[in-house]
């Protein structure tokens, strides 16, 4: 570990913003971790367990390939069950971690059946009669659930932005903000980490690189378009980075607000970061914002001009804090702050976002 691994991971299990929504009194609850055997369904089987999130009983289903396999739940296994129509009979509320299309077909059918759905896909996230939340900024929205027994979680870029700039919005008001990505193959799921590992390994070896996942090789380099294979829109923008826009501007409820986005993949496993540039209606200093930042609820400062200490994915990664750091003045305009963050997609930006939002579900509507 070098050193600065090693101070901000002190910094981070001593930051005040590690926080629960579960009230003690909760009730157990029947629930299903639909996709369980892929990168962000696995890491909700994690997260359940080590918040202690309250189970009745618990179901994981994949495809048919991977029924039968047998999952980690704690000390206990679960068995996989290939999803079918009829997977969802006593299941009080269901994580949906599997491609848009199928999160549509499946959470139509489990929500008609009582289910309450929390979809990680893109799926729902555009439909204005079920909530999109991060419960750190919007938590009051999970209440609309009703509507259609489905809450979205959203993209795992619009997440970690939403939650650094939430704070600093009721304290300046936002007025333009404009984001690059830097984002990691996991976003891609498991074969995106296949890809680079593969790639990087057949570097070394000399041997012919070919790209599947991805639509050029990533391996030590940088591809700005996200996701791969998706036609632009007709502005030139990618699907990835016009989500980015209209989800932020959703949980945040700023419709106008004004945004520019390039979203990028990088050639890191686990963890994106984003470079901000945000010009506020009114005055506020790096000092300000830093100490705004430090009681901002999932949200840690690692920031240390003097001794050049600045957060990394590497650190992001296992970690529930999105880590903010290099804040500065833009001084191109008049009330400007940069700065840098990074989180663990498939934790903050995914499964962490999608249990948080059932501990407040469980807590306070289904009790
Ligand atoms: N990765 C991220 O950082 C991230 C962040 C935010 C949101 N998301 C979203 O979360 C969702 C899951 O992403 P992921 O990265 O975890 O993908 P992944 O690693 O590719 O996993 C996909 C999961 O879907 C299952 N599946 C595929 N076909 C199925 C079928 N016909 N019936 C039932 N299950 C099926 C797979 O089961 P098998 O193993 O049996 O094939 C696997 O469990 C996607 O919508 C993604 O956009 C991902």
């Amino acid at each position: 570990m070098n050193k600065n691994t090693e101070q901000i991971s002190i910094e981070i299990s001593q930051s005040k913003n590690q926080f629960r929504f579960l009230k003690s009194n909760t009730r157990p609850c029947h629930i299903a971790v639909v996709g369980a055997t892929g990168m962000v369904g696995q890491e909700l089987l994690s997260i359940l367990h080590q918040r202690r999130f309250p189970v009745a009983s618990i179901k994981a289903f994949a495809s048919e390939n991977s029924a039968g396999e047998k999952l980690d739940f704690g000390d206990d296994e679960i068995v996989v069950a290939e999803l079918k129509p009829d997977s969802f009979a006593g299941v009080e509320v269901a994580f949906f971690a599997v491609d848009g299309d199928l999160a549509k077909t499946y959470c139509a059918i489990a929500a008609k059946s009582g289910t309450v759905c929390i979809d990680k896909s893109s799926a729902h996230r555009k439909d204005t009669d079920v909530p999109l939340v991060v419960p750190e900024v919007n938590p009051e929205d999970i209440a609309l659930y009703k509507k259609r027994n489905i809450i979205s979680s959203p993209n795992c870029t619009a997440t970690p932005l939403v939650q650094v700039l939430a704070p600093l919005h009721k304290k300046a008001g936002l007025k333009r903000v404009v984001m690059s990505s830097y984002q990691a193959v996991s976003g891609a799921g498991q074969s995106g980490m296949e890809e680079l590992n593969k790639q990087t390994r057949d570097l070394f070896n000399m041997r012919d690189i070919e790209s599947t996942v991805f639509e050029n090789r990533i391996a030590f380099n940088v591809l700005p378009c996200i996701p791969a294979g998706a036609d632009w829109l007709a502005d030139g923008s990618t699907d990835e980075e016009a989500k980015v826009i209209e989800e932020s501007r959703r949980i945040l409820g700023l419709p106008h607000l004004k945004m520019a986005v390039t979203c990028v993949r990088v050639p890191v496993f686990n963890g994106h970061s984003e470079s901000v540039n945000i010009e506020f209606e009114k005055p506020i200093s790096p000092q300000e914002a830093r100490e705004i930042l430090s009681q901002a609820p999932g949200v840690v400062v690692i920031d240390d001009p003097k001794t050049k200490l600045y957060p990394t994915p590497i650190e992001a990664s296992g970690e529930d804090l999105t880590l903010v750091g290099r804040i500065r003045q833009d001084t191109s305009v008049a009330h400007g702050l940069t700065l840098w963050l990074t989180s663990d997609n498939l934790r903050t930006g995914a499964a962490l976002n999608a249990v948080r939002i059932a501990e407040i579900l469980c807590s306070e509507h289904l009790s």
